[in-house]
């Protein structure tokens, strides 16, 4: 049995920090109500210079460097990003440029939005256990920022920047033991940037649109049945899990996932008080600090969810 594993880890936040007090010469909110509805301090926002591809440059180096390998031995790149530099060329092959990787090796974007990294990770599992690839680079960046109405305090106090990566190995050892994927796109609706390219103008609102409740009240849901479906497929129940990494949206959301799973909060990951809902970056952001943070040991289970536009929602049940 050939499984994929996790062997290094990376991450970068752009400099700039946008606080909750910050937001309140912007809007009309308060701290207070964006702490107590969200968890969140402050998120860090990208330059206008910085691309996607750049915050997953940087974030990709630290995860390279700490896998302890060259860049070149990395034969499969994919990014999971809303927010591309461009329509095309992909995040990932402008990422495989800029990272000196001249191997020719397939690199392409994975759309899932804030359930992308775990798309991306999934995909890049199969393509390991299969025994096609040996080094896998998989990145979640976004500069969601660019897709936010500054003016509009229902959506502007939740989000941020910033890029996590992972390089992911062969191993005979596991390793990753399950991916479980789902989408249903009828929720469209609920979360969408709708606005498309049309004969060099842009139709339909570019801006991030979301109906708060009606993702809160599916999410819950959705996370529930996956961490379920998880741990039925690997025989484990909510005692066997070492550490819940969930996306970072909201902490309520994370609270509720860690209370149905009988875990403790010391035993999940938390990131959004100080990072905002970084989408696809958010669980390889959080992955990455706490593993530069040593909390996580060596054959501990760990699991990682995710919910997002779609609506789309996943997991992956992990050996670290
Ligand atoms: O990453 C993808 C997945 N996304 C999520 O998981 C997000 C899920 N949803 C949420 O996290 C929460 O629904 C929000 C944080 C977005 C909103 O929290 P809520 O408790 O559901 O608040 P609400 O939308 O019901 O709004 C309550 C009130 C409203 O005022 P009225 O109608 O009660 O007078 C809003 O107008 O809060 C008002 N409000 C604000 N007030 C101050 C909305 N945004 C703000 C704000 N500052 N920024």
């Amino acid at each position: 049995m050939m499984y994929s594993r996790i062997v290094g880890t990376g991450s970068y936040l752009p400099e700039r920090i946008l606080s909750n007090h910050d937001l309140e010469g912007m809007v009309d909110t308060s701290h207070e109500w964006i702490f107590t509805r969200t968890g969140i301090i402050e998120r860090h926002i990208a330059d206008e210079s910085e691309l996607a591809s750049d915050l997953a440059l940087q974030a990709s180096r630290r995860a390279i460097e700490s896998a302890g390998i060259g860049a070149d031995e990395i034969d499969l790149v994919i990014v999971a990003t809303t927010t591309p530099d461009m329509l095309f060329p992909s995040t990932a092959a402008l990422l495989q440029s800029k990272l000196g990787i001249k191997n020719n090796c397939p690199a392409f974007d994975v759309q899932a939005v804030c359930t992308g990294f775990i798309y991306a990770l999934s995909t890049a599992d199969c393509y390991l256990r299969s025994g096609k690839y040996r080094h896998a680079l998989v990145v979640g960046t976004e500069v969601l920022s660019r897709i936010i109405d500054w003016t509009d305090r229902s959506t502007c106090v939740l989000f941020g920047d910033g890029a996590g990566a992972v390089i992911l190995k062969p191993s005979v050892s596991p390793g990753i033991l399950s991916c479980h994927l789902h989408a249903d796109g009828s929720y469209n609706p609920i979360l969408a940037a709708p606005g498309r390219v049309c004969n060099g103008q842009i139709q339909g609102s570019p801006f991030v649109s979301m109906n708060g409740n009606a993702v809160f009240k599916v999410a819950v849901n959705v996370l529930e049945q996956v961490a379920e479906e998880a741990m039925l497929a690997n025989k484990m129940s909510p005692s066997d899990i070492d550490w819940l990494v969930p996306h970072q949206a909201n902490i309520r959301i994370i609270e509720a996932t860690a209370k149905k799973l009988s875990l403790n909060m010391d035993r999940v990951v938390v990131t959004v008080d100080r990072h905002g809902n970084t989408s696809a970056a958010s669980i390889p952001l959080a992955l990455d600090q706490a593993a530069r943070e040593g909390r996580f040991r060596e054959g501990e289970t760990l699991l990682l969810e995710g919910v997002g536009g779609g609506i789309t929602w996943g997991a992956v049940l992990l050996k670290w």
